[in-house]
């Protein structure tokens, strides 16, 4: 080889590499982005009910076999982190319900939704990042879209009332009617759009119900719809459209023998409490009095073998989950199945979310189509904290400092959108630059370790990174080789 052409190899080597891109302008105008979340759609829910709009809509685009929720697996601390990049220990929404081990309040979950102290605790959701970098933004019904953040609120906004009837199909073609209008008419660069099923029916009946896979049908009609609705408001060849979920649904064992009621468990009582968070599924918080909190630990951590406690600090680290100050000194989990019962034994459903993000129950969806994503392709699980470095892709705009990388999703776009400019410098920005870009790595390797040094805004572009330099020659050696 000529000096000149191992260069360029050198260089289109640096060019290939996960999260870089050309320091050009952008080509074109910017494409639109349509977030929609199904809730509790289990990442297998499309096996045992035809599902015509999805499977087309997977030969079109990208389908990944399964997505792997963060943990907790729960509704706003998962929708949370799709749209921030951050495990749930980093951005914060640790549960679905505001508590406070100081006053002992607790609120459940819609009026969680409205309150802008539980959500704007340091992190900034997508919208807000997108909207200070010049584009508009619109959530319907998406959690954490209507409160604002650091003082600021999405364009536009939707929140459901009260008394939402969740499933009401007439009403979600109304909504995705909106959202096209929101497009089409008031010039929104990104929507992010919820439909609370088919959670509330797999709570309901269960996950093997066929009340569920009725609702499954619904949803892939409103899939078909959607798409429809895309191609009548021209918006077909400039708008990535993205479908996905925050966890799974598991069937609740009624019948089970060995039920866990913690106020059953010997030695343990709730006169050593201070506060508590139960009877929410599988998941539990504990806050013991003064002095008490090694006695409760020993009372509680045998006690029951479908049952995990542990002292906040000894929680598996690979959660990313309890290092916050929002957690409280004990928390517990228990196995699929199997939910936590606290003085009483409130819980009914039939179906529960909640466990252990490894469990195949817990898996979720992730498919996509539109103008920037490749056709036809099925891609190995990845964790949804990834998603939010691949939205900030789609939109060209700067990410906040997150733990995902770009690398793992950027394999779904099309060679020309993976080539537009990546608006920042990825290495330095994702603490796990280059893991689980490849098929069969996903949920190995991917670990941040420290907290502290996710909270921190996005570095600009302008700090001269190590590739830049690398870029700049091979634009320069493309330029004289073309
Ligand atoms: C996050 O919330 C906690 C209380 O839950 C509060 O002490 C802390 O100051 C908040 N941090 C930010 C940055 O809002
Ligand atoms: C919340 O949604 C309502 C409409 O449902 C809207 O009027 C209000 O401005 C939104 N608030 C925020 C902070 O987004
Ligand atoms: C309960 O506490 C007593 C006194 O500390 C102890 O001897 C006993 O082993 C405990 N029982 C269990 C099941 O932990
Ligand atoms: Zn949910």
């Amino acid at each position: 080889m000529r000096p000149s052409a191992v260069l360029l190899a050198v260089a289109l080597a640096a060019l290939l590499a996960p999260g870089a891109g050309l320091p050009v302008g952008r080509r074109g105008p910017r494409n639109k982005l349509l977030l929609v979340s199904f809730d509790g759609f289990r990442w297998d829910y499309d096996q045992d009910v035809e599902t015509p709009n999805l499977d087309t809509m997977a030969l079109d685009g990208v389908k990944a076999r399964y997505m792997t929720p963060a943990f907790v697996t729960m509704t706003s601390p998962c929708h949370f982190t799709l749209v921030t990049g951050k495990y749930v220990e980093n951005h914060g929404v640790v549960h679905n319900m505001f508590y406070d081990t100081a006053t002992d309040m607790k609120l459940p979950y819609y009026t969680t939704l409205g309150l802008r102290k539980w959500w704007d605790n340091g992190s900034i959701p997508i919208w807000i990042t997108a909207q200070r970098q010049g584009l508009r933004t619109g959530s319907f019904f998406y959690p954490g879209g209507n409160v604002t953040y650091q003082g600021t609120a999405v364009t536009l906004s939707r929140k459901e009332g009260i008394l939402h009837d969740y499933k009401n199909e007439k009403e979600w073609r109304a909504n995705v009617d909106t959202v096209m209008r929101w497009f089409t008419d008031e010039g929104l660069d990104l929507v992010t759009l919820y439909f609370g099923e088919p959670d509330s029916t797999g709570h309901r009946y269960g996950p093997d119900s066929q009340q569920r896979k009725d609702m499954v049908m619904q949803v892939d009609r409103t899939v078909g719809y959607l798409r429809d609705s895309i191609r009548r408001s021209g918006l077909e060849s400039s708008l990535n459209l993205i479908v996905t979920s925050d966890h799974g649904m598991t069937t609740v064992n009624k019948k089970a023998s060995d039920p866990v009621e913690l106020r059953k468990i010997t030695n343990f009582t709730f006169e050593d409490i201070q506060f508590y968070l139960l009877d929410y599924g599988p998941n539990g918080m504990l806050l013991p009095k003064e002095g008490k909190l090694e006695a409760v630990y020993e009372a509680l951590k045998d006690a029951h073998p479908k049952l995990h406690v542990y002292k906040k600090e000894s929680f598996p680290k690979s959660f990313h989950y309890a290092n916050n100050p929002r957690i409280t000194p004990l928390l517990m989990y228990s196995d699929p199945g199997y939910v936590i019962h606290g003085k009483v034994n409130l819980q009914s459903n039939n179906g529960e979310h909640g466990f252990d993000n490894g469990d195949i129950s817990m898996k979720t969806i992730f498919r996509a189509v539109g103008p920037s994503f490749r056709r036809g392709l099925e891609v190995e699980p990845f964790e949804s904290v990834h998603v939010y470095e691949l939205l900030c892709k789609l939109l060209d705009i700067v990410p906040e400092a997150n733990d995902g990388a770009l690398s793992t999703l950027l394999p779904t776009l099309t060679p020309e959108a993976t080539s537009t400019p990546s608006p920042t410098p990825q290495a330095g920005t994702s603490g796990v630059p280059g893991t689980l870009s490849t098929p069969g790595t996903a949920r190995s390797t991917s670990h941040v370790t420290s907290a502290g040094g996710r909270t921190g805004p996005a570095r600009l572009p302008g700090g001269c990174p190590a590739l830049t330099t690398g870029m700049l020659l091979a634009t320069v050696l493309l330029a004289q080789a073309a």
